[in-house]
């Protein structure tokens, strides 16, 4: 049976940082509801080999398919980098990832043709920005760094402290200072991970005291434009007038979830239920 507009968007991460792009997806779509699925048991994906990471988002798309999602937003940066093929073939629901929209924004945001991307190990080494951006404008110049220290820091709520600020300025001195490519150039830079958010502001005064005027693009809007644009092309944009409703599931300890988005989120969940995804 095709899709109905009253079925929920299905939305899933490897853990919390997913919500990062929710909360983009929510003030765009304020009216749709949601299945978000974080699966904290198995997270972080960002050091997990390909195969891994494709079975562990095949698992959490079957989730949220058999609740019935009329569509799936891949939110982990990691996730859409090397599992989105292998999902579009297993399930006949459009599924919908984080690098296409962040390339489209940040190349049309560009005017050095210099982009930065920051991600974790397993989305730096798929390539998948680059392969995204240059699809888009072939002239573009793609520098990549993995930042695999930026998802702890966030998760102990440290986003704010001196320990964050010297290790942005490390991951920043190395970005731009690799002379040899012209990554001087960079004047836009992907934040290409569902936690970097979170970093933003700090990340944008770590560039400004380097003198560096670059803007940051991150996929949560962008995406959420996608999202919007998809729906109603395809006629399942949900009709209902009042706010959405967003459930969450977890695959640990749901307290934990709940306690964790606190310390980032301006509106976290109040309560997720466990669910057993082996
Ligand atoms: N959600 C992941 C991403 O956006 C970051 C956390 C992880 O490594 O699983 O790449």
């Amino acid at each position: 049976m095709p899709p109905s507009p009253q079925q929920p968007v299905g939305i899933f991460d490897s853990g919390i940082g997913g919500l990062t792009v929710l909360d983009a997806i929510r003030q765009i779509l304020p009216h749709e509801d949601y299945i978000y699925l974080g699966d904290t048991a198995r997270v972080p994906y960002g050091n997990r080999t390909p195969q891994t990471i494709i079975r562990y988002a095949t698992s959490c798309a079957r989730q949220l398919v058999a609740r019935n999602v009329k569509t799936i937003v891949i939110a982990c940066n990691t996730a859409s980098a090397h599992a989105i093929d292998a999902l579009r073939q297993t399930f006949d629901i459009p599924v919908l990832g984080v690098i296409t929209p962040a390339s489209q924004l940040a190349t049309h945001t560009t005017h050095s043709g210099h982009i930065g991307v920051i991600g974790t190990r397993a989305t730096i080494q798929s390539h998948s920005y680059e392969r995204a951006i240059q699809t888009i404008n072939p002239n573009t110049h793609v520098h990549s760094l993995p930042c695999p220290l930026f998802v702890p820091l966030v998760e102990e709520g440290w986003a704010n402290s001196q320990v964050a600020q010297l290790v942005v300025q490390q991951y920043m001195e190395q970005l731009f200072n690799n002379t040899y490519e012209h990554a001087d150039l960079i004047d836009t830079l992907i934040l290409g991970c569902t936690h970097y958010p979170v970093l933003k502001p700090l990340i944008h005064d770590v560039l400004t005291s380097m003198h560096k005027h670059v803007a940051l693009c991150d996929s949560g809007t962008a995406t959420a434009n996608q999202l919007k644009q998809q729906l109603f092309t395809s006629h399942l944009l949900n009709p209902q007038t009042s706010t959405g409703n967003a459930n969450y599931l977890v695959t640990d300890d749901p307290e934990l979830f709940t306690a964790i988005g606190k310390s980032f989120m301006k509106s976290p969940p109040d309560t997720a239920t466990h669910i057993d995804i082996s």
